[in-house]
């Protein structure tokens, strides 16, 4: 055989992932990273007592396909039901099946130009056709996502709130008003994997049933399990029995599973770690003024820095803190792509990123 019978669009598509990660940079760069603030994750980790059950879990078991446990004590946190609730691989995941259940070819799905790609991934996986909207003052803009996707019929809009990669947001209100412009049989994919670091009053204020919307929530971030690979998306039963058509159903593994519930319990570490997230967010802010530039106000757990100039300037910059042992990342669009972006970190790695910061602005200022 010398032909496999990959489908077309198969065949069209790039090999590739949507981010290179931190791993195959250090294989690059033979070096490990001093200070790794690049993705987003909760260098805090995860409760005592996540780590725990996580440790004792029985990996010689399959997880429970219904993930009752952890569906249940979710219902509960939310006072949803456990109907409205399906546990997936990371809002990842779940993006993916979402993906699966709406799109064909053709098909025309509305996003922000430069918002988190891996959504965009999976719609050209099935041939979607993605509209993409200018974000406006460095947020995402609903009303202008709503009116795209009246004008194209869009199936599914997707908006992330708060934002990556800017960290801006909008108050729930605000998104919910907003969504009187949201066209009949558009759905809106609401993604708030950083809504725990966010200011009260950022959630969107509606049922968990309205039929117009799912909302997809994660571990990754404030309660520090990125590894674990552990989401979850809540929205109208008939939509979240629609995931169990096509869900992977021994995706989710024990240890996360239970790691999850240990971690939902402890409120204590949970509010520890969003307060130390919040003082990370304010020394970047402070090292970023040190350094002649802007910080962006910021409701999730990174701070994206205005580095002053174009899009080139602040990958020189990029590059002189990745050569410097600081793993950051930066926006891939204009005019989002003259910031850097700055995952918050403990103390020590911040120390780092303090004193690579003038170097690597100083060389590329040189250019
Ligand atoms: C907006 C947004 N959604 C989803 C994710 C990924 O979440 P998960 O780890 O649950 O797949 C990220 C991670 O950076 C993100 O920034």
């Amino acid at each position: 055989m010398t032909q496999y019978r990959l489908t077309p669009l198969a065949q069209s598509l790039p090999a590739t992932v949507p981010f290179v990660g931190p791993e195959a940079q250090e294989r690059q760069l033979d070096r490990v990273f001093d200070a790794r603030l690049g993705a987003n994750e909760n260098v805090f980790g995860p409760s005592p007592r996540a780590i725990a059950a996580m440790a004792d879990t029985g990996h010689w078991m399959y997880g429970d396909p219904e993930s009752f446990d952890l569906r249940a004590a979710l219902a509960a946190h939310h006072g949803a039901d456990m109907g409205n609730i399906v546990v997936g691989e990371g809002i990842d995941g779940l993006l993916g099946y979402m993906v699966r259940l709406f799109v064909e070819k053709g098909d025309a799905i509305v996003t922000s130009d430069g918002a988190y790609p891996t959504f965009n991934y999976h719609v050209a996986g099935f041939g979607g056709t993605l509209h993409k909207v200018p974000y406006k003052d460095d947020h995402e803009n609903p009303e202008a996502l709503f009116a795209k996707a009246a004008e194209v019929d869009a199936k599914l809009v997707y908006l992330a709130n708060p934002d990556n990669p800017m960290g801006t947001w909008h108050t729930g209100a605000a998104l919910a008003r907003a969504m009187n412009l949201l066209p009949q049989g558009t759905l809106l994919i609401l993604d708030e994997a950083y809504v725990d670091t966010a200011p009260e009053g950022t959630a969107l204020p509606l049922d968990w049933s309205d039929p117009r919307v799912v909302r997809m929530r994660t571990f990754s971030k404030a309660y520090g399990m990125a590894g674990a690979r552990v989401g979850y998306a809540i929205g109208a039963p008939e939509l979240i029995t629609a995931f169990h058509k096509v869900r992977n159903h021994f995706g989710m593994n024990r240890a996360g599973q239970e790691g999850a519930l240990e971690a939902l319990a402890d409120t204590v570490w949970h509010r520890d770690v969003v307060a130390k997230i919040d003082a990370a967010r304010q020394r970047i802010a402070e090292i970023a003024r040190q350094n002649g530039l802007a910080p962006l106000p910021s409701a999730a757990n990174f701070v994206a820095i205005d580095c002053g100039a174009d899009g080139a300037f602040a990958k020189r910059v990029l590059d002189g803190l990745i050569t410097r042992g600081i793993f950051v990342r930066m926006p891939f669009v204009a005019p989002q792509n003259r910031c850097i972006r700055v995952s918050c970190g403990t103390p020590e790695n911040l120390d780092a990123f303090a004193a690579a910061l003038p170097e690597a602005l100083r060389d590329a200022k040189r250019g």
